[in-house]
């Protein structure tokens, strides 16, 4: 049976830690596309070189031709412009919009049957702009945010209780903003419930309180470390756990920016929620339920992505 295709389209920082892991993980071929001269055919050379000494097998190529990308069975989007250091992922809504337009086109012309993960910013009005401008299905086309955001969070929790990553389970909902929301009555160390842990005297409400902000502002923190662009080997990795659980059929639940038609409220709109993914795309949306609080903040991120939404549409008619 032939490789999988993955089309990576952006070949920059994200772009090509993409392709070094798709590789290593031998999850199928990949094509980099990039407008930037030569950019995805060095990348792409670059790491078919790494494969005697690593071991794998799979054809790497660079390309500024969407031809080049036919057939893909999976595309992840990281085409636009990152932030820099004071800028909110939302400033970068308006020249990513017209990427997003370019990028729909292409993938609607080339490769119309392939699973789409966009990590492009501002994420959620990004994917849904995705969608629209690609006229793929919309189970097809999502957004990876949510394993983002839990991994850091994980992360954060790993560290503050001194276990092991794998251990710490976390998810987090809404927007990839300022106002997503990490659930802490969601979130577990073995299967106990953060809140148990607090009374347990593992750690405090205010820590904890401190690790949900340190979450939610944990783009921005390494955009203040790295003063040239924002976060990749995370992001890549995310992405990478999304599309090899298509690939591979691994009903993974996995929280991602999915088209929302009523679940948890929300209609017509992308936005961070738990999924179920496989080979059908995004396959099921879980409807878990929010308390008051959790409600209040999902709300609240859900309008802010909303704001987004009608900005999209006020820049560019054909999405209104
Ligand atoms: N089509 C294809 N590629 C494009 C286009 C386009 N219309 N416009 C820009 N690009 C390419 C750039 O040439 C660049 O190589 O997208 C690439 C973006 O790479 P980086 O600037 O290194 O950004 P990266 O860190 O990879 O982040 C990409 O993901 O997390 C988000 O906020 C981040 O929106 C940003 C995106």
């Amino acid at each position: 049976m032939a490789r999988p295709k993955i089309a990576l389209i952006g070949a920059g920082n994200i772009g090509g830690t993409l392709a070094h892991l798709a590789a290593i993980k031998e999850l199928g071929d990949v094509v980099l596309f990039d407008i930037a001269d030569g950019l995805p055919q060095g990348k792409a050379l670059d790491i078919a070189e790494s494969g005697p000494s690593e071991g794998f097998d799979a054809d790497m190529s660079g390309t500024s031709d969407y031809s080049d990308i036919a057939g893909a069975d999976v595309c992840i989007v990281t085409a636009g412009v990152a932030r820099k250091p004071g800028m909110s992922r939302d400033d970068l809504l308006g020249i990513n919009l017209k990427v997003m337009k370019s990028v729909g086109e292409g993938i609607a012309a080339h490769a119309p049957d392939a699973f789409v993960i966009c990590i492009t910013n501002p994420l959620d009005a990004m994917v849904w702009a995705l969608q629209k401008f690609s006229g793929l299905p919309a189970h097809k086309v999502c957004g990876m945010a949510g394993v983002l955001d839990s991994a850091r969070f994980r992360h954060f929790l790993a560290e503050e209780f001194k276990v092991s990553m794998r251990d710490v389970t976390a998810f987090v909902l809404g927007g990839h903003g300022d106002t997503m929301v990490p659930s802490v009555r969601y979130s577990t160390v073995a299967g106990i419930p953060l809140p148990d842990l607090i009374d347990m005297g593992w750690t405090t409400q205010d820590k904890m309180d401190a690790i949900v902000q340190r979450t939610r502002d944990g783009g921005a923190e390494i955009v203040g470390l790295l003063k040239t662009g924002s976060a990749f080997y995370a992001p890549a990795t995310s992405a990478i756990e999304m599309a090899e659980a298509y690939l591979k059929d691994q009903k993974r639940v996995l929280p991602c920016a999915a088209y929302c038609d009523g679940d948890l409220g929300v209609n017509d709109m992308y936005v961070g929620v738990p999924t179920v993914i496989g080979a059908g795309g995004i396959e099921r949306i879980v409807n878990i339920k929010l308390n008051k609080e959790e409600q209040e903040m999902f709300d609240t991120s859900v309008k802010a992505v909303q704001g987004l939404v009608d900005a999209c549409k006020g820049i560019d008619n054909s999405l209104a």
